[in-house]
């Protein structure tokens, strides 16, 4: 265990050694967006399926020891994938939520089955009831705002009593509609090259963090990539410590270290 771990930090490490390094039951929050094996760049490529779940199976044992027993954590990958990890989890922590993150821009182009259009998202907390979720602060916009006028001034009927709307909005869905950065920063409709090839767009890190940690919480970055989790965690007032193998992917306002 490395005593010397720095907060709001992002270390140049393997993801193995860096879990390795931490002390048992220490973060509030994971966010994990790890390789999918669709080979988008050098550290996304396998031999085969099994060495990928391997490799999978063996950062999921050791995250699982790192987050505190009422704590959470979020794993990014392909539906397949997921429902892999949501069996191999099994008994493990507690399932929550299998998140749909429907991009409309394809993962791939094909005309022999269905377009893919989603990436998944689990849900884990590490315990079943004692855990921190604050629905309220993640809460998403009435999509008829003339119905929801009406609602606001009169109510409306539902099951013979009157309901009337949140002022912050709907409780937020499993299905979320987030365009992806490829498409948000396209030039001339033209997807533009980034500085890392699949970062995770703000908003969608934003309702995680809110959702599932206070102000002051450690959240852990694993597979930090150009670092969106940890600065979103700054910007709400988290500490982070992330890890990542390639240093040039890293926003420049970050604070990096070499693991040992
Ligand atoms: C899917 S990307 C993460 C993108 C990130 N969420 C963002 O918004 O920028 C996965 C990242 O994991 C890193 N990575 C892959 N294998 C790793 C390993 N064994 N240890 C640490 N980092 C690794 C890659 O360099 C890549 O940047």
């Amino acid at each position: 265990m490395n005593s010397a771990l720095q907060y709001n930090t992002i270390y140049i490490q393997n993801i193995i050694d860096f879990l390795e390094s931490l002390p048992d039951d220490y973060a509030d929050l994971a966010i994990i967006d790890p390789p999918y094996n669709l080979k988008v760049a050098d550290w996304d490529k396998f031999k085969n399926e099994q060495e990928f779940l391997d490799f999978s199976f063996v950062w999921i044992d050791l995250m699982l020891q790192k987050i505190k027993p009422n704590g959470s954590f979020y794993i990014f990958n392909t539906p397949y994938h997921c429902a892999l990890f949501l069996h191999y989890l099994r008994g493990k922590a507690v399932f929550q939520n299998f998140i749909t993150w429907y991009k409309k821009d394809g993962l791939s182009y094909t005309k022999k089955r269905f377009l893919n259009n989603q990436e998944s998202i689990l849900f884990y907390t590490m315990d079943s009831k004692n855990y921190y979720f604050d629905c309220d602060s993640i809460r998403i916009p009435y999509e008829s705002t003339q119905r929801m006028a009406h609602a606001r001034e009169k109510g409306i009927l539902k099951n013979g009593k009157r309901w009337y709307p949140n002022e912050k909005g709907k409780l937020c869905p499993d299905v979320w509609e987030i365009v992806s950065e490829r498409h948000k920063q396209k030039v001339n409709g033209k997807v533009q090259k980034l500085n890392h090839p699949t970062p995770k767009p703000k908003e969608m890190i934003e309702r995680m963090i809110k959702a599932s940690s206070k102000e002051g919480d450690l959240v852990l970055d694993l597979f930090a990539g150009g670092g969106t989790t940890s600065m979103v965690a700054r910007e709400l007032g988290r500490n982070y410590i992330g890890c990542e193998l390639n240093r040039n992917y890293l926003d420049s306002s970050l604070e990096i270290k070499e693991g040992k």
